[in-house]
């Protein structure tokens, strides 16, 4: 049914499709929106740390933010998915205050607490209360489009705090031009209208139908797209997946699949998160740990970065993984938009006890 775009319309009725098929163009329209943005007198001098506010789609950009600047700064990077920060969190601390409703009740307690500490502040918030009280309290807020599913907004949720830093020199300044032609070159080769002997992407959710995907990345590289393809797996797909980090899980979790419990292995599908020049012992690690899975008639999949910095290649394979999760929520016959049990939820505790 993957080549069958009436099917597809017929399913995908809320048209995830299109916030997918538009991500390359998320990402240039959030670069410019972070370009135009005033840079704000909080930001000219280079704090010690920062700290990622934010839940589910809102705080996957601040890992991916989290790994660069590992890579590339000495400023200490936290993400905060609870109501109260840390106790380090001070006046030299900038804090990203990051929800897409704007209404994410961790994320505005932690902004009021941000205000108690004095610390610097930015938000990004397509509206909600995160924007109402920014306004009024004179807070930085760089609003950024409405009317998307969260996870679909990841280049704006992203994008703007790294322009942002770059603009305001905590960081050298990335190649956007690499990342956006990449993301195009995926995007023409993952679309729907391709088919699925040509579409990775498509061939990938016909492999896991049925499965639990356990997702390994590379901790300090991929270990944000192993974390966002499991919430893409999670919310897109609405199944059950997990995730984990080389060399942790060398250390565990490859323990499990020594086939002696009483779990059937076969309904587990391992995804290595692969990158081109990735270090040596890395890689050595990921052969044997697929050789001991062969033992027990496991073989996997790979999925292979691209791009030569790590920007893109973050990127790159978060947006695959995206359309994985699309494509398997289809053959599932599953609408990939609604979260039911996020809605409800959130319902629940917004009402009185
Ligand atoms: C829904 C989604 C969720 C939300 C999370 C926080 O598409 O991805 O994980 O991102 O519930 O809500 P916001 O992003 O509005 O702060």
């Amino acid at each position: 049914m993957l080549d069958d775009l009436e099917k597809i319309e017929a399913i995908d009725k809320e048209r995830m499709r299109d916030f997918l098929l538009e991500f390359p163009l998320h990402c240039k329209r959030a670069r410019r929106l972070a370009e135009e943005y005033p840079i704000p007198k909080e930001l000219s001098k280079k704090k010690e740390k920062i700290i990622i506010c934010g839940l589910g789609g809102s705080a996957i950009g601040g890992e991916i933010l989290k790994t660069l600047l590992h890579h590339q700064e000495d400023v200490a990077v936290f993400i905060n998915r609870n109501y109260s920060l840390p106790e380090l969190a001070g006046r030299n601390t900038l804090i990203f205050a990051v929800s897409y409703s704007g209404n994410t009740e961790e994320t505005l307690a932690a902004y009021k607490e941000a205000r108690k500490r004095g610390c610097p502040i930015f938000c990004i918030s397509s509206g909600g209360e995160l924007r109402r009280r920014s306004e009024e309290d004179g807070v930085p807020c760089l609003v950024i489009p409405s009317g998307m599913p969260p996870r679909c907004a990841l280049g704006y949720l992203f994008i703007p705090m790294l322009r942002v830093l770059e603009r305001a020199n905590w960081l050298r300044p990335y190649d956007y031009e690499e990342l956006f032609q990449v993301l195009i070159d995926l995007r023409d080769r993952l679309s729907p209208s391709v088919p699925t002997r040509e579409n990775l992407a498509k061939e990938a959710a016909i492999d896991l139908y049925g499965k639990i995907p356990l997702i390994w990345g590379v901790e300090g590289r991929t270990d944000a797209v192993a974390h966002r393809l499991k919430t893409q797996f999670n919310e897109n797909s609405k199944i059950l997946a997990f995730w984990d980090v080389f060399p942790e899980l060398n250390h565990n979790e490859i323990v499990g699949w020594g086939g002696e419990g009483e779990i059937d292995l076969k309904n587990f599908y391992p995804i290595f998160i692969r990158e081109k020049g990735e270090e040596e012992k890395i890689r050595k690690r990921i052969k044997v740990t697929q050789s001991l899975l062969e033992k027990v008639g496991i073989k996997g999949k790979e999925i292979w970065t691209e791009g030569r910095d790590l920007l893109p290649k973050i990127l790159s394979s978060i947006y695959t993984g995206d359309w994985i999760s699309f494509y398997l929520a289809l053959i599932q016959g599953i609408d990939p938009t609604p979260v039911e049990p996020i809605d409800l939820l959130k319902r629940k505790l917004s009402q009185d006890p």
